[in-house]
């Protein structure tokens, strides 16, 4: 059903004034790039996530988040995935008091992130660990074979569960658009391939390999990468094969799928509607 919200603010455009809204958080959500606030906009519960425009790293993140998410509104009008976050607008504006400029964006409000669920609960509900899997692969198959967007950080702390535990994909700041590559490669180093470690390559296969690291995440939930202390060691391990280790979980059923989608060559990881097809047959 759709909102009165969602009916006033679709499709991203330039929003109104976001900055005066009713703040319900005193304790919002940081980001590296953007602070998280949730207000009531129009009797609605939305979150504001605000990222500063006047430093210039934080700008690029914008821009390229804005472009992404101009772009999904598009598909998102006509064929709505309930896993990726709904945008309803943006606004910017400059704090007059300061020559401060914020940008905002305005989303659909989610409850919990996926690595905040995973501290409170661990393995209490091992079904809907799976459930957690299969809609991110939803989400993700969705993201490539529709949009021809790769989400550049996939990770559990950029995945939140709504009211109903339903994944919904977040942050599309360092997503990438393949018909209109505007060349901002980032991510977060645990999570990123060898090959994008190398060559910056950002492809489907670098989400599929960032995957495989989140099954881990979800269903071995040990410490990734516990003895290696520095980036550049990380990076060096990783494009030598290096992976997180789940030599003692050696019956797990999940283990031969981490295993195909973090392979070291990306032609060889299966693209993602091969995995929300293997994970539906669970
Ligand atoms: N729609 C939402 N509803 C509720 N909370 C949210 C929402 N979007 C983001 N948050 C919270 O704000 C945090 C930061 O959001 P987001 O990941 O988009 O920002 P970021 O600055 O790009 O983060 P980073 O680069 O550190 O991953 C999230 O981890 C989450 O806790
Ligand atoms: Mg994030």
């Amino acid at each position: 059903m759709r909102s009165g919200v969602e009916d006033k603010l679709l499709p991203v455009t330039n929003l109104e004034k976001l900055s005066s809204f009713k703040d319900l958080t005193k304790n919002f959500e940081k980001g590296a790039y953007s602070r998280v606030h949730k207000v009531i906009f129009r009797n609605h519960e939305i979150a504001l996530k605000k990222m500063s425009l006047n430093d210039t790293p934080t700008l690029r993140v914008y821009n390229n988040e804005k472009h992404i998410l101009d772009l999904l509104s598009r598909y998102l009008t006509n064929r709505y995935n309930l896993h990726i976050i709904r945008c309803y607008g943006y606004s910017e504006e400059n704090l007059s008091s300061a020559f401060v400029a914020m940008g905002s964006f305005a989303f659909e409000s989610a409850s919990i992130t996926v690595s905040v669920y995973i501290e409170k609960n661990n393995f209490a509900d091992l079904p809907r660990l799976y459930q957690i899997a299969t809609e991110t692969a939803i989400g993700l198959n969705y993201l490539h074979s529709f949009c021809s967007i790769v989400h550049g950080d996939i990770k559990s702390s950029n995945l939140m569960l709504d009211a109903n535990f339903r994944v919904k994909i977040i942050d599309f700041g360092f997503a990438q658009d393949l018909n209109n590559k505007i060349n901002l490669v980032g991510g977060t180093p645990n999570y990123i391939a060898p090959e994008k470690w190398i060559n910056q390559s950002c492809t489907t296969k670098t989400d599929v390999y960032s995957f495989g690291i989140l099954l881990f995440e979800l269903f071995i939930q040990a410490p990734l990468y516990p003895e290696i202390k520095t980036e550049e060691n990380l990076k060096k391990e990783v494009c030598n094969g290096k992976r997180p280790n789940h030599f003692l979980f050696f019956t797990h059923p999940m283990r031969e799928l981490m295993d195909e989608c973090w392979d070291q060559d990306p032609e060889k990881r299966p693209n993602m509607h091969e995995v929300e097809v293997k994970l539906k047959a669970w």
